[in-house]
């Protein structure tokens, strides 16, 4: 027999009609969630405490509204959803990697993953003995993801923001800089927002001046009010 999360996506698209009327429907979606993690060594990492779950409801909202969905996933303990192809990495390299390949012939791009920015210079392929004393690690900027990939003409991309302070100011900025579509800002401060919560408080910022300001929901439910604006620009 399936798993329930297969027959869930089978029924699902099955109930929901509606789905080759969908502006997503045959869309080549490609999707990214969770945190990238960087080795000092075989046994340490840096990482952040991104838990895929935004990145993984996308993905599944878009499923199902007939998208044909790529997720792109950093290590998290969430299972690959139902109905869509993921694909698995580890550093923000091998994410920029994937992406590359993938945004060649995609429909839009949804950014939601957190890379890790840094990276050790010179990291080592034996554990290093915590006997050995006091460590000093020094660090290198990871790529760009969004800033390097060679994207297709008219491909949608949206952006996400997690900021600590001045969220408006610095998620616009990044939706120029970065040359999104929109930008999902959320703050990492706030109360059941952002990295490992189930639920979201989200402002959704377009280039064409959209500003729709979500109350706190599920992820799942977030996921779908995000569709529900930028499939505005599909
Ligand atoms: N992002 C990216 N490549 C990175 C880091 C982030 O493409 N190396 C993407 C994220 O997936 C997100 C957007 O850029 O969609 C903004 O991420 P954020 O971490 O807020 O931006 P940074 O460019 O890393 O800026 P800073 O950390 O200086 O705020």
């Amino acid at each position: 027999m399936s798993e329930p999360d297969a027959i869930f996506a089978a029924a699902e698209r099955l109930l929901n009609g509606s789905n080759d009327r969908s502006k997503w429907s045959g869309k080549r979606v490609v999707v990214t969630a969770g945190p990238t993690r960087e080795h000092l060594d075989p046994v340490r990492v840096i990482t952040n405490p991104s838990s895929g779950r935004m990145g993984y409801a996308l993905a599944e909202a878009a499923r199902a509204r007939g998208a044909e969905v790529v997720l792109v996933s950093g290590p998290t303990e969430l299972a690959p959803p139902a109905g869509l192809t993921t694909k698995h990495v580890e550093t923000t390299e091998e994410m920029q990697q994937a992406l590359q390949s993938l945004v060649g012939n995609a429909d839009a791009l949804i950014m939601s993953a957190a890379p890790a920015d840094y990276r050790p210079k010179a990291p080592v392929n034996t554990k290093r003995p915590r006997s050995a004393g006091p460590l000093t690690v020094e660090l290198e900027a990871t790529p760009d993801i969004l800033g390097s990939l060679k994207r297709r003409k008219g491909m949608l991309v949206v952006g996400f923001a997690l900021e600590t302070g001045n969220g408006l100011a610095n998620a616009r900025s990044k939706m120029q800089n970065k040359a999104l579509d929109f930008v999902i800002l959320n703050d990492a401060t706030e109360p059941g927002a952002g990295f490992e919560v189930t639920t979201n408080r989200v402002t959704i910022l377009g280039r064409n001046g959209t500003k729709v300001d979500l109350p706190l929901l599920p992820k799942r439910d977030v996921a779908d009010r995000i569709l529900d604006v930028v499939e505005t620009a599909l």
